[in-house]
């Protein structure tokens, strides 16, 4: 196979360094790797950028590359796109004064209501504060603690959401597995219609006892919906990333219209966490994807046109909470604070972003999710024509293998991101994927493809020479 260590070794030798010295002071989590393999781990740094524009990057070994990192999926119109780098250049004219209100807030604000069609919005500056805001909400609403997530979402880092499945519920699919067939069969039937609920932390650092009031259940399962059901009166809330960034495949559009029935039933907050999906599958996120309505849904990423800005948007009678008039007195209040909070500079980005996104419409999404599907299709029927064993999937915009339905191993991911890197392609480490824009270019839309399967084929040239 060809040796991408060695080449890429070679290639980013300043960025190498770079993080060797850095290391003396600085702890970078970007040096953990995904599923770096005993040879990939010395590659375990990041390349250091020295400038970003449109679809490409530059290193400081003066290696570019095509972005399909884009931001982690902050960029819909490439990096920098003129028309914010122009609003921010003039906010920075102005000033960025902080804890103040700033002119553009309230347009901004309309701009989210009338793309999102949710009557009302508050700004943060991480996904993980607007999610951490939304459970507190949904808690205040409904007077209960408990919540539901499911395992492979991603809601950030805020403790109540670094949660797996407990070990009781690992056992019990073992077991399942385990007695299926001969003569306890009918003790794994019954234990395979059973789940365990609760959760356990993900993390050292998370007490137990923050884990009393999670529940996480697999995603888009009959079984997940049977468990909400029946635990209805109890929950606050039921969070979820309607598809989920690790296993995009899954696009439940009747699981969420169940839950949001269940939801409504049982007066439950379900919060949507669109900071993946929102403006980028369509100006109204999953919601219109999916023709579902949450009560609360939080945004980021292209929201913030590239700074660092996050939304939590919502009806009326959960986001009155937030609002020490409307939700009754201040006891009725939900604590909300933060010194960056509507920072001017990224209110400046995010106005320059959903202006643009009212002025296009639809059809900006419409587009570059057609060119996406149309470049995951010629993926699947080349692969399928070479017997690939491997097949891609979108989710608008967002590309990536569908891990579930390819026989590919955590190494060989790996392999093929550093094989990427190597083709000029930018992405972590053990990424499987990334975002196209509308800075990409048919050129470079052919060049990623091209290095996808050109990296594929040589992985299973390989496995198959082994095996002979
Ligand atoms: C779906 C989802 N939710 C929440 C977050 C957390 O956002 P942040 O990294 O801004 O805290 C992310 C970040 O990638 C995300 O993808």
């Amino acid at each position: 196979m060809k040796n991408v260590v060695e080449s890429l070794l070679k290639k980013t030798v300043g960025s190498r360094r770079y993080a060797e010295e850095a290391a003396a002071t600085h702890v970078d989590k970007s040096s953990i790797a995904f599923g770096a393999t005993s040879e990939t781990k010395f590659l375990s740094y990041p390349f250091v950028i020295e400038s970003a524009k449109g679809a490409r990057v530059r290193d400081i070994d003066g290696n570019e590359y095509i972005d399909i990192l884009q931001g982690l999926g902050a960029n819909l119109f490439g990096h920098g796109p003129d028309f914010v780098r122009a609003a921010v250049a003039e906010q920075m004219e102005k000033g960025f004064p902080l804890g103040a209100q700033t002119p553009l807030v309230r347009e901004v604000a309309e701009l989210i209501t009338e793309l999102t069609g949710m009557p009302k919005v508050c700004f943060s500056n991480t996904g993980t504060e607007a999610i951490m805001t939304a459970i507190r909400v949904a808690r205040a609403k409904t007077g209960r603690s408990k919540i539901v997530i499911f395992s492979d979402a991603y809601h950030g880092h805020v403790d109540w959401v670094i949660m797996r499945q407990p070990l009781a519920e690992f056992a019990r699919r073992r077991l399942v597995e385990k007695w299926r067939h001969g003569r306890l069969s009918a003790i794994s039937r019954f234990l395979g219609k059973r789940a365990v609920k609760g959760a356990a932390p993900a993390s050292v650092g998370i007490p137990s006892s923050i884990a009393k009031d999670v529940i996480v259940l697999p995603y888009g399962s009959e079984k997940s919906l049977k468990v909400i059901r029946s635990l209805r009166s109890k929950l606050a809330a039921v969070l979820v990333e309607p598809v989920q960034s690790r296993r995009p495949e899954l696009q439940p559009r009747d699981f969420l219209r169940v839950l949001r029935e269940i939801t409504c039933e049982g007066n439950v907050g379900l919060i949507f966490d669109e900071m993946v999906t929102g403006f980028r599958i369509h100006p109204g996120g999953a919601q219109a994807y999916f023709g579902v309505e949450a009560d609360l849904v939080t945004y980021s990423k292209i929201a913030g046109g590239g700074l660092p800005l996050s939304v939590l948007a919502g009806r009326n009678d959960f986001m009155s909470y937030l609002a020490p008039m409307a939700g009754g007195g201040r006891d009725k209040t939900v604590f909300f604070a933060g010194t960056f909070c509507k920072h001017p500079l990224s209110i400046a980005a995010s106005h320059a972003v959903m202006s643009k996104l009212k002025e296009e419409g639809p059809k900006l999404q419409e587009g570059l999710n057609q060119r996406s599907a149309l470049m995951v299709k010629k993926l699947n029927d080349n692969l399928k024509e070479e017997g690939i064993p491997v097949s891609f999937t979108n989710f608008g915009s967002f590309f990536s293998i569908a891990l579930s339905e390819s026989d590919l191993t955590p190494d060989d991911v790996n392999y093929l991101s550093c094989y990427l890197q190597d083709c000029g392609i930018y992405l972590r480490s053990g990424d499987k994927g990334g975002f196209l824009t509308t800075a990409h270019s048919d050129a470079d839309v052919k060049a990623i493809s091209k290095a996808f399967l050109d990296g594929l084929r040589l992985i299973f040239d390989n496995k198959n020479s082994l095996k002979k």
